[in-house]
């Protein structure tokens, strides 16, 4: 997906510019052409040696280099890449490009391209929330521009939040999926995975070991094969793949409400682990260890997301597959559960313990549609993922 394909690398200043030299290399891995530009700040973290070495090439970085200008004009270097991709993005290269200022050479390029545009932000997390950053996000979506990540977690510079640059492979996903023109371009998929939690109380909940791995690499899958892919996520293990647009949701009502304002899709897969019950009126403070002994909890039952979309009168997506986790008579059971919650497709596995699939890194399935039963062979999640988004692309078709 990436053989040939050239694109243009825009280094940012900020910490984080080490982790574009890795990225460099996973991209020339996978066959692409990467032509970096480092920015002034970009140059004060990582140096333009070890950016042109790993490119294989050299690094542009001065807007009035006339050689260059001889050479490639800049007009002509933003224009001449499949992709433009800026990692890291920093929140002042980001405020240029939303008000379309080009005093130098990365904002210069950015302004005259047109080319789609991946931005991988990494900032200070008071300056990822700052309004003025938002604002200038908001503005740079409306745009077109893409974005993968930040993430959340520790930073270098001691805090804690959104800001962290997208872990490498991410990106090379979401670079993946801008790039993708596979048979699934111009399709909207949605996705739920991952468990859901459903709290007792402000500290406890229910849980399910989930992991979200198999609904991660399906979401991956189909956007390599250039879906635009809506991933509806409750706390999953994995993280979700780039190149997707994340909806994260802790319960299944949340979820339910996610997916519903996600809609209209051209098919919808549902790979989530949702709790069938809730605790009814969640307890607002900590339940107290007390006299009072043991706490009585009472359920309700969960929204079924799959059943319900399935049922839609007016807006159904036109594929929707369910998932089966069934521990005996696989086949009968998902079969009598494809019936029951009115979808497309099954997609149905043994998750009983001596199977190792829940967890595990592979996955032996048996497709239900309409026209009867498929049985895969046991293979790992990401081929399962794989083949089940080309079956996806071929009734899409
Ligand atoms: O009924 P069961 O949980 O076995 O059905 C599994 C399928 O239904 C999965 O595709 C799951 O994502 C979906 N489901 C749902 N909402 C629920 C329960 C299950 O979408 N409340």
């Amino acid at each position: 997906m990436l053989a040939s394909r050239r694109i243009l690398l825009i280094v940012g200043g900020g910490i984080a510019a080490y982790k574009a030299l890795d990225l460099i290399r996973r991209l020339r891995e996978r066959g692409a052409e990467v032509v970096p530009v480092l920015t002034r700040g970009g140059a004060e973290f990582v140096t333009p040696l070890s950016v042109s070495a790993l490119a294989g090439r050299k690094v542009f970085s001065d807007l009035f280099d006339l050689t260059d200008e001889a050479e490639m004009g800049h007009i002509e270097l933003s224009r001449s890449a499949d992709l433009i991709v800026v990692a890291p993005a920093t929140a002042d290269l980001m405020a240029k490009m939303a008000h379309g200022h080009a005093d130098d050479l990365a904002s210069t390029l950015l302004l005259a391209t047109d080319t789609p545009v991946l931005l991988a932000p990494a900032m200070n997390v008071r300056m990822w929330q700052h309004p003025a950053t938002q604002r200038n996000i908001a503005t740079l979506k409306a745009d077109g521009i893409g974005f993968v990540g930040p993430d959340v977690g520790d930073m270098a510079c001691g805090e804690h939040g959104p800001g962290r640059l997208a872990e490498v492979p991410q990106i090379v996903d979401a670079i993946g999926a801008a790039l993708a023109d596979g048979p699934l371009a111009g399709r909207r998929v949605l996705l739920t995975s991952g468990p859901t939690h459903e709290p007792i109380d402000p500290v406890r909940y229910i849980a399910n070991r989930s992991s979200g791995a198999q609904g991660a690499a399906i979401a991956r899958e189909l956007a390599a094969l250039g879906a635009e892919v809506v991933f509806v996520t409750g706390p999953a293990t994995v993280p979700p793949p780039g190149g997707v647009e994340v909806i994260r949701v802790e319960t299944a009502q949340e979820m339910l409400a996610a997916v519903e304002g996600a809609l209209p899709a051209d098919a919808a897969i549902f790979a989530a682990a949702v709790a069938d019950w809730r605790v009814v009126g969640a307890s607002t403070r900590k339940i107290k260890k007390g006299a009072g002994g043991t706490p009585a909890l009472e359920f309700a039952e969960n929204p079924d997301i799959l059943a319900t979309v399935s049922a839609m009168e007016a807006g159904r997506p036109r594929l929707v597959v369910g998932f089966a986790a069934e521990t005996c008579d696989v086949i009968g059971h998902a079969t009598a559960k494809r019936a029951r919650k009115g979808c497309d497709w099954i997609v149905a596995n043994d998750v009983s313990h001596a199977t190792g699939i829940m967890g595990g890194t592979e996955n032996a399935v048996t497709l239900i549609t309409g026209d009867g039963e498929e049985e895969w062979p046991r293979m790992g999640k990401r081929e399962v993922a794989r083949k089940l988004a080309e079956r996806v692309a071929r009734a899409l078709a």
